[in-house]
């Protein structure tokens, strides 16, 4: 009842919705969590509750677009095969032929007498990783899910970007396994504006970022299965996912086509390297039509955030660790600013794996 009257509370006033209106809507509540054990949001509580989890987010920088959020409420959704549909919806509308669109859609909350509904994907579409006697191939992050996939009888392409399949499981019945349709997987093959030998590298990524495996929590209810999307920016990709080295590790490739000097750490060679890396990204991205962002207009519309939150009197906390980009992160002013890393309640949690 605490959670639901600040969420509530706050919801309603940010909705310019009079103190008798909160009055009513709490005094509903607190009967029917009462007798119910649980209370059920309205859809325009679940559509703000979802905007206002985004806004909190402490480590995301692409807040500034936290009001845009499209939002599917699939709490009817009671059956492994809704669910699916449900999911290639999502895939359908936010990749929008790579004018990509925040969206989240939303499954039932968990509750006293009904199973949680769990989909077991980190994201939504996300290469499988595999590892045979210290052999790796595809994307190490994937290899733990890629083997309960192989054991609920999947077979990859073994190639390094295999699409994984969607698992989904309701309450304690066996998870049901999907094949993504490939045309609802937008991927970008990368190439490079001035080095012709970079496409021949065969690297690609995925469009679009959805988080499937995080919980949404809005005034006290646990949406488990809530899964999210923004726009990439290109560092996530060019920096990490396939520079790490315990990711696709390609640093040393990328410089060895370059043809610079390895041999040395002072020749800055992984930093060139890594340049050219997210130089290539936001190339393949733009030329292809699929949103993307850099790193300095992302850092630039965090700042329009920052200054909206503070016209409409709300505070903006913040990750620092994680909203200072991996590359050239002094080149942008998040680096020279302190942030509070309280975590507001309505907001998007780190949950136990379900399997
Ligand atoms: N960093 C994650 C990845 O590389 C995605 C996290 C969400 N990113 C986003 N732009 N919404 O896959």
């Amino acid at each position: 009842m605490d959670e639901a009257r600040a969420f509530i509370t706050q919801c309603y006033q940010e909705l310019n919705k009079s103190e008798s209106d909160i009055m009513f809507r709490l005094q509903q509540i607190e009967e029917e969590l009462s007798e119910a054990g649980t209370y059920t949001h309205s859809n325009e509580e679940l559509v703000h509750g979802a905007k206002m989890a985004w806004r909190n987010s402490n480590r995301c920088i692409g807040r500034l677009f936290w009001n845009s959020l499209s939002v599917f409420d699939e709490r009817e959704a009671s059956t492994e095969e809704e669910v699916f549909q449900a999911l290639s919806r999502h895939l359908d509308y936010a990749s929008n032929g790579g004018r990509i669109r925040p969206t989240i859609t939303v499954f039932r909350p968990s509750h006293p007498n009904k199973p949680d509904i769990r989909l077991w994907n980190h994201q939504l579409i996300r290469y499988a990783g595999y590892v045979e006697n210290g052999q790796y191939r595809g994307d190490p992050h994937s290899i733990e899910f890629t083997q309960k996939c192989r054991e609920l009888g999947w077979q990859g392409g073994g190639t390094d970007f295999d699409v994984l399949p969607l698992v989904v499981q309701i309450g304690d019945q066996p998870p049901e396994m999907r094949e993504v349709e490939p045309h609802l997987a937008l991927q970008v093959p990368l190439r490079h504006p001035e080095f012709d030998w970079f496409g021949d590298l065969g690297l690609k990524w995925y469009g679009v970022p959805i988080i499937s495996d995080m919980e949404l929590k809005i005034g006290g209810i646990s949406y488990k299965a809530a899964p999210f999307n923004g726009w990439y920016m290109e560092t996530e990709i060019g920096a990490r996912n396939l520079a790490d080295e315990n990711r696709y590790n390609l640093i040393p490739k990328v410089a060895s086509c370059m043809g610079l000097d390895t041999t040395r750490a002072a020749t800055l060679w992984k930093d060139k390297a890594l340049i050219e890396l997210n130089i290539a990204v936001l190339h393949s991205f733009k030329e292809d039509g699929v949103s993307i962002v850099d790193h300095h207009t992302a850092a630039q519309q965090f700042r329009l955030f920052e200054e909206n939150e503070k016209s409409a009197d709300r505070e903006v906390t913040g990750d620092w660790t994680w909203l200072i980009p991996p590359v050239s992160p002094a080149a942008t002013h998040i680096f020279h600013k302190e942030f509070n890393n309280t975590w507001n309640s309505t907001n998007y949690f780190y949950q136990p794996k379900p399997y």
